[in-house]
């Protein structure tokens, strides 16, 4: 692990291996060891950089709000701090999602291939806004358990609560040692967030979509739509995982990342 300085900021950012780059960026309200089991399964063929995103992890903590296109920025200049010129793998998931997309819109020129887990195009609906913004407050005012109470129940397939225990523990616990502070800006960054489904054409580099067969956050029918809006794009649904595919099943999802990226 090393802290990055990005502008005024510092950005936590662990790396391994050596090769293209490839990016893992998580999801809210959590940090890069949401990907454990991608970093060194890939790190044999990329060099694989997953950052902690403003507000989350080891990473510095702005308040007030962090918008998507601001955390896809700052994306950008840490590229810039670790001397990355060449065009990157993106992948998101969920939050990582919306900050993908903006990547591709603002940052096309950086990237070279997309892969989005268990994420959205949509914007919140005014009353799934609203409701971030209320539970931005109860947060400041309660601390981290009150996202980790509401928000783990949705994350995992039963599958996952009956035979993976400890993925949703250690889950818990990244949520609850996150600063409030981060939490609230994100979640009023992400109340805010644009549609995207509209510029979904626009983003004709190959893409590879890869989403719980029992998310229930983003569903595989949304991700299907999603797909089938992209000029490049395909989709792999993994079975027996939920909304954190990539930890409940890592099997199935690296070796569709690995395919994809050979394609
Ligand atoms: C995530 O996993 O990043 C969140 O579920 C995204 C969201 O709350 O929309």
């Amino acid at each position: 692990m090393a802290l990055v300085q990005v502008g005024d900021l510092r950005l936590n950012v662990v790396e391994r291996g050596r090769g293209k780059p490839l990016l893992l960026v998580h999801g809210y309200p959590l940090d890069h060891s949401m990907w454990r089991e991608q970093l060194d399964d890939l790190a044999g063929a990329y060099r694989v950089i997953a950052p902690d995103l403003r507000g989350f992890g080891a990473s510095a903590v702005t308040s007030g709000v962090v918008t998507m296109e601001q955390l896809a920025d700052d994306i950008a200049r840490l590229l810039d701090a670790l001397n990355v010129s060449e065009p990157v793998v993106f992948c998101g998931l969920s939050m990582g999602g919306y900050v993908a997309w903006q990547f591709a819109l603002r940052h096309r020129s950086r990237l070279a291939r997309l892969i989005l887990c268990d994420t959205r195009a949509a914007a919140d609906s005014p009353e799934a806004a609203a409701g971030r913004i209320k539970t931005a407050e109860r947060v400041i005012a309660e601390g981290a358990a009150v996202v980790a109470d509401t928000l783990l129940p949705k994350l995992f397939a039963p599958g996952t609560f009956q035979h993976q225990p400890q993925i949703v523990e250690d889950t818990r616990q990244v949520i609850l040692t996150t600063k409030p502070e981060g939490i609230a800006a994100a979640l009023r960054g992400m109340a805010q967030r644009a549609d995207v489904s509209s510029r979904l054409r626009e983003i004709d580099i190959p893409a590879l979509l890869v989403g719980g067969e029992l998310d229930a956050i983003s569903p595989p029918v949304e991700m299907r739509q999603i797909t089938s809006q992209m000029p490049r794009a395909r989709f792999v649904e993994i079975e027996n995982a939920g909304h954190m595919a990539p930890l409940e099943q890592p099997a199935p999802v690296n070796a569709a990342i690995r395919e994809f990226l050979r394609g």
